[in-house]
């Protein structure tokens, strides 16, 4: 039993947004490219990037954690992967990308990660034998292997931020020029090109194509600092909706331009500064988000609606595109005796008064942090699984106290 129970509360003042959890991981295992020291800022404290660091350490690696900053240094040989730690999240399969460019070899569990609905890597594997890698899937183990790697250009059926990821690290060391088209627009994988154009690798993006000359040594001292986290910032501006103000810190106003046009035209009544935005309480008018490709709205942010919107009047619809199951939230809201169903696709709600409290149970991040928001708005329910949550929000407890939000986490083995 690990939950959160909340009480009413009012809610006001300021918060940081940390680094980005879905830039950080894959520029984490970038920097195991590296043969010098790689010095990582603005990485979050959350689950997802301890459990990271834990295998790298394992693996041999020095890793320092401090105050946000991570220090690298990396002298990798190969090694078998099959670690039960590696289960634990979706970024482990960044290790296939990694180890092959590294030694062309690479034996891995499949990925974990959070239920959200079918989560093949059939991209990642395709593109890896386009480069001349040898697949062979056994029973949740994963081996690859290459005899020698080849450049290649790959049109990603759907665009997908973890293939894009993989193949980006898989190019790096290889000797010529790839290309991968219909890659991921996300500002996370640009967060990523980024850093190894810092290692000197030579990435360039021509809207949806990227182009890779890999670069045989990389031996340098390299400092970088992550994104902010846009999923983040959202969930504190959804909050923001509710309190008498709330001004957020430290984010990249660009990654959220699509959600903010569309929720001032709802009546957002928020400022905005150069890297921040207060939020005040607003009523909104009930609209229609559809989840895509950046610069979409995307799929992470979606459950972090629905809370606000079943007590907006009127009828909002969400209609989520990318991920066929990330429904599970919407059970869980109707226990509020929320309007919300879903049809198809599309989740419905039909805003209402008069909510009540009860016991929420989360089953992945976003849908934790949705119930998260739930809960605090209503000031009388508790949130059960916040180990979901601590994979993806740093500092979550205190940040939410520094607000004025009223609660008590509930340990009981
Ligand atoms: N897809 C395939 N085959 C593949 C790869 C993807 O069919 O080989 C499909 C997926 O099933 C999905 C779509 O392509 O329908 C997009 O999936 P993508 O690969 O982009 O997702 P991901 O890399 O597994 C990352 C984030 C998710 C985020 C999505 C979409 C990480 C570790 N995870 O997942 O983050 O929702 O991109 O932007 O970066 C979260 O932070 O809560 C989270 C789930």
């Amino acid at each position: 039993m690990y939950k959160m129970q909340t009480f009413s509360s009012k809610v006001k003042g300021s918060v940081r947004i940390s680094g980005s959890k879905n830039a950080t991981l894959p520029i984490i295992v970038a920097a195991l490219l590296n043969k010098g020291r790689t010095y990582l800022k603005n990485i979050p404290k959350i689950t997802d990037v301890d459990n990271l660091l834990a295998v790298i350490k394992k693996i041999g690696c020095r890793v320092k954690f401090k105050s946000h900053h991570v220090l690298i240094e990396s002298d990798l040989k190969y090694q078998d992967l099959l670690f039960e730690e590696l289960k634990k999240f979706r970024a482990s399969y960044y290790f296939m990308g990694l180890f092959l460019a590294l030694f062309k070899e690479v034996k891995i569990y499949a990925p974990g990660g959070c239920q959200i609905g079918n989560r093949p890597i059939n991209y990642h594997l395709e593109g890896f034998k386009l480069a001349g890698v040898d697949v062979v899937e056994d029973n949740q183990i994963v081996h690859l292997k290459a005899n020698k790697l080849q450049p290649f250009t790959y049109s990603l059926p759907k665009k997908s931020l973890g293939a894009t990821v993989n193949l980006l690290l898989l190019a790096s060391k290889i000797d010529g020029i790839s290309t991968i088209e219909n890659a991921s627009t996300e500002p996370e994988v640009d967060d990523l090109i980024n850093f190894m154009n810092f290692l000197n690798i030579k990435v360039t993006r021509f809207q949806n194509m990227i182009i890779i000359e890999g670069k045989k040594q990389i031996n340098l001292n390299v400092s970088y600092s992550v994104m902010p986290d846009r999923i983040e910032a959202m969930t504190y501006l959804m909050l923001g909706v509710f309190s008498e103000r709330i001004k957020i810190k430290q984010i990249n106003l660009l990654h959220l331009e699509k959600p903010l046009m569309l929720l001032k035209q709802a009546g957002l009544n928020c400022k905005f500064g150069r890297r921040q935005i207060i939020v005040y309480r607003s009523r909104l008018k009930p609209i229609q988000l559809i989840s895509g490709d950046y610069p979409e709205i995307s799929t992470d942010q979606m459950p972090l609606f629905y809370p606000i919107y079943s007590r907006m009047e009127g009828v909002s619809y969400f209609t989520e595109m990318i991920f066929d199951n990330r429904f599970h939230v919407v059970k869980e809201l109707q226990k509020t005796n929320a309007d919300i169903i879903v049809i198809d696709k599309t989740v419905c709600i039909t805003g209402k008064n008069n909510l009540i409290g009860n016991d929420l149970v989360a089953t992945d991040l976003r849908a934790a942090a949705s119930l998260l928001l739930e809960a605090i708005i209503n000031g009388d329910s508790t949130v059960t699984n916040l180990f979901y949550l601590e994979r993806g929000y740093d500092d979550i407890y205190n940040k939410l106290r520094k607000l004025g939000v009223v609660f008590k986490v509930i340990k009981r083995v």
